[in-house]
């Protein structure tokens, strides 16, 4: 397992002052900055665009850019975050014609590549590209908005992808979003989370440093 990362989902920032918000939130602790990108087609919601992402770093910020596609299709749009600037690009399997082909685009893009999974997606679409992810993400919620309620059965799929990666011995984050807080998130690190993405229970506080503080320490 890998030191912990805390990954803010800007979603829940503050969208009219978000360079500063986005700042902020990585002064006050956050490690990388979790952009969620949602097309109104593969979920019902729209957020952000490559432009957006570039803005960002034009504006200084210099974190890891975690980049969650919700859309599709996928492999037209994940070369241009990539080039505005993306540090990992997840994408989920039912968004994707082919699956293994759009983790080889992202990599030859230049960065990370992910693989997410709903609440209903089963683990095996894991059986035959986990040698080339460099993470999985289990989403606790229904893709598609913050401040959702978390949804327990993702302990289980943690449990089973931590032991998936543990047995193959490659350097994987475990990724959870959907529903983290500081009360739960000890839980979901004993489950084998080691990255954890946090949107309205940081952003939803007055002081974030205190959230993300507490969130640390629940992980141990
Ligand atoms: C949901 C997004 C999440 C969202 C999490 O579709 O993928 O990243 O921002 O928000 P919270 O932490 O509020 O559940
Ligand atoms: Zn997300």
């Amino acid at each position: 397992k890998q030191s912990p990362v805390i990954a803010p989902s800007i979603l829940s920032a503050n969208f009219a002052r978000l360079g500063e918000d986005t700042a902020n939130v990585l002064a006050a602790g956050g490690d990388w900055v979790h952009f969620d990108v949602m097309d109104n087609h593969y979920v019902p919601n729209l957020t952000m665009g490559p432009m957006v992402l570039k803005a960002l770093r034009d504006y200084g910020i210099t974190a890891p850019i975690d980049v969650h596609l919700m859309v599709k299709p996928v492999d037209r749009i994940a070369p241009d975050f990539a080039k505005a600037g993306a540090s990992l690009i997840s994408f989920h399997p039912e968004a994707s014609e082919h699956v293994d082909r759009t983790i080889g685009l992202i990599h030859d893009a230049g960065c990370q590549a992910g693989l997410v999974f709903n609440p209903a997606t089963p683990l095996n679409w894991l059986d035959h590209v986990l040698d080339k992810l460099d993470l999985v993400l289990i989403m606790s919620v229904n893709p598609g908005f913050g401040g959702q309620k978390f949804i327990p059965e993702a302990l289980a799929k943690l449990r089973e992808v931590r032991r998936r990666i543990d047995e193959r011995g490659r350097a994987v984050r475990l990724e959870i979003d959907g529903g983290v807080s500081a009360e739960n998130i000890g839980e979901i690190a004993a489950a084998g989370a080691d990255t954890f993405v946090a949107g309205s229970a940081i952003f939803g506080a007055p002081d974030y440093a205190k959230v993300v503080a507490a969130m640390r320490r629940a992980i141990g």
